[in-house]
């Protein structure tokens, strides 16, 4: 299967210009520049099928679209690098090993939205990617692929400033970002306008994950068919799906969307830790409502998550095994949306710490079945959230709750863990 984006994951000092420009590095960039239009480059990005490796799988090539049919100038084109939900460590490897791929696609995605400023934005703990994705920008003005006149052309200018996060989750979240960006408190802003119209500092912009970005040259190089042809039925191209918890080889790989969660983890991360049984699964990181061995031969795309009540998110795979108890596992996930809302709203607010209230009694022998009631009827409260913090923190713990009842009915009758689902 051909690797998209991380292809040049094994090359010796793949992070540095050189190694990138060796393997075939902005040839695409030059390319676009030499022979196509920005409206060409959003045609062929909306026909590859492309969509946002961020979690909401928005169509790429539509968003930059948009961004270019807005008049309002100048237009931005932002990196949210800021990846913390937990279990999930893609954009990690693509800053560490391969940022120039990263800014590649970001070079032809504002010259595909007529924008002429960037930023890169990259979660405060990231020390490595920082360093590197910054000498790659530094080189990438030296070269010539950054600053006025972008490879010899008249007109096509684009400059990149490198910001630094300073620990929030929530400013993931687009808006959340552009608050953080412009100094202010990072919780998100009210949508519609949406950023296309009203981004960062009120102007049009398009927001995109790492991974999405570094899918754009290799699109431009081998086609839309090519890219499409790479996913699974309907998915388009591939994904970085990232391995953790109790598996045995724990590690990032690059498949076609639609991959199987059975073939993810037993093909690729060699099954569950020590031979043990398997209890369950999370497919979206600590966002996602868990899922039980009898649905792994699901797959992994936004579609055939949705329809099992549950989240792809950004593929961050988390395996538990037989001795889990996924009481504890949602007591963990509350913890941390509980630690992590930014207060900025009643639902999330009062909301996330009566889940983990909840789960602490559960946990502690003291619940009674009326708390699994009160689950559901809290956790139908934060869908009224106003964003998608709120909207989605409820789901690993009711989802566990749905399909991890016993383990859930066993500590409120003080019998022993079952080692399967219920
Ligand atoms: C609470 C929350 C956290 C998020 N964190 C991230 C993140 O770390 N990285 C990211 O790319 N998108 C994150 N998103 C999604 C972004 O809001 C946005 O959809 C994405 O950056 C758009 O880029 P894409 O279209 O390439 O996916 C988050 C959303 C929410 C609600
Ligand atoms: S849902 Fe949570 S994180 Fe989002 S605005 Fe409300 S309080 Fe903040």
């Amino acid at each position: 299967m051909s690797l998209v984006v991380t292809k040049n994951f094994g090359n010796p000092q793949s992070w540095t210009l050189d190694s990138y420009r060796a393997a075939g590095g902005y040839t695409a960039l030059a390319r676009v520049l030499r022979e196509m239009t920005p409206e060409d480059v959003s045609d062929l990005i909306k026909a590859s099928g492309l969509s946002g490796r961020g979690g909401a799988f928005f169509p790429t090539g539509l968003k930059w679209e948009f961004v270019r049919k807005d008049p309002k100038t100048p237009r931005y084109v932002v990196v949210n690098g800021d990846e913390s939900e937990p279990g999930t460590y893609v954009n990690r490897y693509s800053l560490e090993l391969d940022p120039h791929l990263m800014l590649e696609g970001m070079i032809i995605a504002a010259y595909a939205c007529h924008a002429t400023l960037g930023y890169v934005y990259i979660r405060g703990e990231y020390g490595l990617a920082h360093e590197r994705t910054q000498a790659a920008i530094r080189d990438a003005y030296a070269a010539g692929f950054l600053g006025s006149g972008i490879l010899g052309t008249s007109g096509f200018d684009f400059d990149i400033t490198f910001r630094r996060g300073a620990g929030a989750y929530i400013v993931g979240e687009e808006t959340a970002l552009f608050n953080s960006l412009e100094g202010k408190r990072g919780n998100p802003r009210y949508k519609p306008p949406f950023p296309t119209n009203v981004g960062v500092w009120g102007l049009p912009t398009a927001i995109n994950n790492v991974e999405t970005l570094s899918a754009v040259p290799d699109i431009m190089r081998n086609g839309a068919e090519w890219f499409q042809d790479l996913g699974r039925g309907e998915a388009a191209g591939t994904k970085m799906y990232c391995l953790s918890g109790h598996v045995a080889e724990p590690g990032v790989h690059e498949l076609p969307m639609g991959v199987t969660a059975r073939e993810l983890i037993y093909d690729y991360g060699g099954g569950v830790a020590g031979g043990r049984g398997l209890k369950g699964f999370k497919p979206g990181g600590a966002s996602s409502a868990p899922l039980t061995p009898n649905e792994l031969d699901a797959a992994l795309e936004p579609k055939s998550m949705g329809a099992l009540g549950t989240i792809m998110g950004t593929g961050g795979v988390v395996v538990f095994d037989e001795t889990t108890d996924m009481v504890d596992v949602a007591y963990r996930d509350a913890l941390f949306f509980e630690e992590e809302s930014c207060g900025f709203c009643i639902p999330c607010r009062e909301g996330a710490p009566n889940l983990v209230q909840i789960c602490e009694r559960i946990l502690h022998g003291q619940g009674t079945m009326d708390d699994l009631e009160l689950l559901e009827e809290l956790g139908a409260s934060m869908m009224a959230s106003f964003c998608g913090l709120g909207q989605f923190a409820h789901q690993p713990v009711r989802g566990a709750a749905r399909r991890f009842r016993e383990d859930f009915v066993a500590h409120i009758e003080g019998r022993p863990i079952p080692a399967a689902a219920s």
